[in-house]
């Protein structure tokens, strides 16, 4: 396709590290949409023959056929998936194809074909990030009113709902999807026309084309047009923002299941077994799911590095852009399923979560707070005289609320007898009823409020 200027041809080692067909061929529909709406473009402004456009048109209809029904040929001579499909046009309708290339680059070309696939990419991830909210939802207005510890410093704090702890998932999904919407947005202009970095003579139709392929306007400057992959930094910015709320939220249920906590049991669909230890069900897709992240974000330092150091316009280290944006679109496909599968398949010991978060003075709190309600002393004093009772409570092994009145009494003689009603951990929650506090009642609002956002129901 460029060989004029050449005595020689490419050798073995320079085809191949040239060619980009193995994985670029991942956007042959996208390629053979923007080709159409170029072509057709190019037959309305009368750039080509109304009836070699037509011809080309129904020529790529054939190739896409081809595609379809036997996959791509990866035939590095033709280095990309921009020429392998000119090469098959032009095998298939003659010469004629030749005018498909008119008024255009490969550099605008593959710039139109990756916004398509990224626009496409995006809207999976957000469908997907859709039903695990719902799944969150669902399992957390089951559990309004489940009452497990809550962790500072992953030490025992305050008694909260398991329902609070999986909205508080939904919240960081919420925001992952309104990432993904901003910057959709944003990505939205058409860089077909910038041809190869400086615009084209002819008198092409931009708004055609753009408004053609589904975007907002052509993009503003060729220049920027052609060497812009922000719109791939953006979609793995996205994919690791919630590749790291996915590998958190993994995190917690790796530990839930396990032994000492017990909170837990997933699903046997998405667990594993032990060659050698009959007992051992392994959170292998959760694990998984923690571990992919690692490679989510590592895609995104990898673009951003292949970024940086750039001149304008367009250089060959830019069709390294496609790798990294594949991989991290199939993991994140991968991890936001598995995820939506533990979270609706798992059963929640909630006697035990409930035990866990009253033998771990997790209402301590609560009972500084009363000395300073019912007793009128400073909270910095309340808080010392809880330390002695904790102190005392957890020296016999006991609950706090295990105490004998006698004891706490000796402690500080205003303690009386209804501070037991505010040691419960139901009291605890309850109390807590501030806005998006862990209250069930609270609870209990923010699940309808994500239940009216998520169209459920
Ligand atoms: N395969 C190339 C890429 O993905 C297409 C653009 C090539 N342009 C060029 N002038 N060599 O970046």
């Amino acid at each position: 396709m460029w060989g004029g200027r050449f005595a020689d041809g490419p050798s073995a080692i320079m085809r191949e590290i040239n060619a980009s067909i193995p994985f670029d061929k991942a956007l042959w529909r996208q390629d053979i949409a923007a080709s159409k709406a170029h072509v057709a473009m190019l037959g309305k402004a009368g750039i080509v023959a109304a009836e070699d456009a037509g011809a080309i048109s129904a020529g790529l209809d054939a190739v896409a056929a081809e595609y379809e029904a036997d996959g791509v040929p990866e035939d590095w001579d033709h280095e990309d998936i921009h020429m392998t499909t000119e090469a098959r046009l032009a095998e298939l309708i003659g010469p004629v194809a030749g005018r498909l290339h008119t008024a255009r680059s490969r550099n605008d070309q593959v710039a139109t074909d990756f916004r398509l696939w990224v626009r496409d990419a995006f809207a999976q991830m957000d469908e997907g990030l859709a039903a695990l909210q719902q799944a969150l939802v669902r399992r957390a207005g089951e559990h309004a009113d489940s009452i497990m510890p809550g962790f500072t410093h992953l030490q025992t704090a305050q008694p909260v709902t398991l329902g609070h702890h999986l909205m508080a998932y939904y919240e960081m999904f919420r925001r992952d999807r309104a990432r993904i919407a901003d910057a959709k947005e944003r990505m939205n202009e058409c860089p077909l026309g910038s041809a190869a970095l400086a615009g084209t003579g002819f008198p092409i139709d931009r708004e055609a084309t753009a408004q053609a392929l589904g975007f907002d306007r052509p993009t503003a400057n060729s220049l920027d047009a052609v060497s812009d992959r922000d719109f791939a930094l953006d979609f793995l910015w996205c994919c690791s923002a919630t590749a790291l709320h996915l590998s958190r939220l993994a995190e917690e249920l790796i530990l839930w299941a396990s032994q000492p906590f017990g909170f837990i049991r997933l699903p046997d669909s998405l667990s594993t077994g032990s060659s050698i230890m009959p007992q051992k069900k392994n959170p292998d897709a959760a694990e998984l799911v923690r571990g992919h992240s690692g490679r989510v974000i590592g895609s995104l330092t990898s673009l951003m590095i292949t970024m940086k150091g750039l001149p304008l316009a367009y250089s060959k280290d830019m069709q390294d852009d496609k790798p990294p944006v594949f991989e991290a679109a199939s993991l994140m496909g991968l991890s936001i399923a598995a995820m939506t599968g533990m979270i609706a398949g798992a059963t929640f010991n909630t006697p035990r979560m409930r035990a866990a978060a009253e033998l771990g003075y997790a209402t301590a709190t609560d009972l500084a707070d009363w000395l300073v309600r019912e007793g009128g002393i400073p909270f910095r004093e309340a808080h010392h005289i809880t330390g002695a009772a904790v102190k005392l409570a957890e020296s016999r092994g006991i609950a706090l609320d295990q105490l004998p009145l006698a004891d706490l009494q000796a402690i500080d003689a205003r303690i009386t007898e209804n501070v037991y009603a505010a040691l419960s951990v139901d009291a605890s929650v309850a109390a807590r009823a501030s806005y998006g506090g862990t209250a069930p009642e609270q609870v209990r609002r923010q699940v309808a409020a994500a239940r009216g956002v998520l169209g459920m129901e």
